[in-house]
């Protein structure tokens, strides 16, 4: 099989994520670290125990840190491009899970000036604010605390890292950054500078920066761990997780360019079901006959990996549909509905949520406790 490859601005053809380890230098999530990191929180979590997050690095530094009094802090983000989908919402309920469990500062990151460089995007800077405000109200949604939580947005917040942002872009020269990235002749210059902004964050406390992820976004904190002890910080510290799969198939991830690979967080119950049962790419049999004979397949099955990876937390009920899936007892048709209701019941409850952050807002980005804070001080 040919694979695709990996980069912040592009995930194209199957991913690899034994090879993503190797090629990126990062380490695999072993029982071990899991078993020390649930043992510390003081409860096991789902996406860890079934190996959705799966790589990390310097975790172990981060407990230890945890365990030896001084504490670590958690930086995630989103880069406001149009509506959310449900697969964005990995990395921001584990980061609000590990906030609840170590009780530690969040920071999160709206990049609208990246999303407005990006070319093939064609989206005016007007439109990536706007996506900042509905984006930031998805992301509220998840439950984190409002004392220690701060969303910041790029465009708003630049002044307060602007003296960070060029000490570290002064230390990032361009073949570095094209080795990095990917950046061409024609790359804007805009771009060039961005992943400066993107490392800043990481140094918003002295503690060390935990920062929760798809693997995607690795190549950021790689560039960061070179840079960050000889401004005077801690290296970065990251827990990557995989991709959940488009709708369609196990070809690279969800994309807002192409709607019938995703579901968002906007979408009605009625397109979800439309979605699911036209594009929802099927580990099953050609026919029932058949599907009843040899069985489905849960490995390349959609529907399946969706709720193993994000929607059904229920171990026991989770393993009762592989089995059922397996043994050709359940049909394609009923994993489907089991995924339309799972996905409706979600949206149902984030859609209240998401209501309710409306009135959030304004605490999590300016007058909150830590926003507060963070609008009082200039990073350098
Ligand atoms: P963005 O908006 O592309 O993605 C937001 C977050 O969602 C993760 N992600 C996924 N996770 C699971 N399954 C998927 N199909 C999937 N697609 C995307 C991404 O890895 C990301 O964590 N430049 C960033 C914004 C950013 C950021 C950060 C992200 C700024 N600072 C710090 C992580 C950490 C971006 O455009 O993300």
């Amino acid at each position: 099989m040919v694979f695709g490859s990996v980069s912040p601005w592009e995930v194209t053809g199957p991913v690899d994520y034994d090879r993503l380890i190797e090629e990126f230098g990062t380490q695999r999530l072993d029982e071990n670290l899991v078993k020390e990191l649930e043992s510390l929180a003081g409860e096991s979590h789902y996406m860890l125990r079934r190996k959705i997050y799966y790589s990390h690095r310097d975790l172990d530094l981060v407990l230890k840190d945890f365990r030896e009094g001084r504490g670590f802090f958690l930086y995630t983000g989103r880069g406001p491009s149009g509506p959310m989908h449900i697969g964005h919402m990995i990395p921001f309920h584990f980061t609000q899970w590990l906030q609840k469990r170590f009780k530690v500062n969040v920071y999160i990151q709206l990049t609208d000036d990246e999303k407005f460089l990006e070319e093939k995007r064609r989206l005016s800077l007007e439109e990536t604010r706007r996506w900042s405000y509905e984006n930031a109200l998805d992301i509220i949604a998840v439950g984190f605390d409002p004392d220690r939580t701060f969303i910041f947005q790029d465009t708003e917040y630049i002044r307060n890292i602007y003296p960070a942002v060029l000490k570290v872009a002064k230390k990032v020269n361009l073949s570095t950054a094209r080795a990095v990235f990917g950046f061409s002749l024609s790359t804007n210059i805009g771009l060039i500078l961005f992943p400066a902004i993107q490392i800043v964050p990481t140094f918003f406390e002295r503690k060390r920066c935990l920062i929760p992820a798809a693997i995607d976004q690795d190549p950021y904190w790689r560039v960061q761990r070179d840079i960050a002890e000889s401004l005077g910080y801690k290296k970065a510290a990251a827990i990557h997780s995989k991709f959940i799969p488009p709708l369609t198939g196990f070809q690279g991830k969800m994309s807002s360019s192409a709607p019938e690979s995703a579901i968002y967080l906007s979408d009605p119950p009625d397109v979800v079901r439309t979605k699911v049962m036209k594009y929802a790419f099927s580990g099953g049999q050609p026919t029932a006959e058949l599907h009843r004979k040899l069985g489905g397949n849960p490995e390349i099955d959609v529907p399946f990996q969706w709720l193993y990876m994000f929607l059904e937390e229920d171990d026991s009920e989770v393993e009762r549909i592989r089995e059922e899936y397996r043994s050709g007892r359940m049909l394609t048709g009923e994993l489907k509905e089991i995924l339309i209701k799972k996905v409706n019941e979600y949206l149902e409850i984030h859609r209240q949520r998401r209501e309710e952050a409306k009135e959030l807002i304004n605490t999590f980005k300016y007058d909150g406790k830590l926003a507060k804070e963070m609008w009082e001080r200039v990073i350098d």
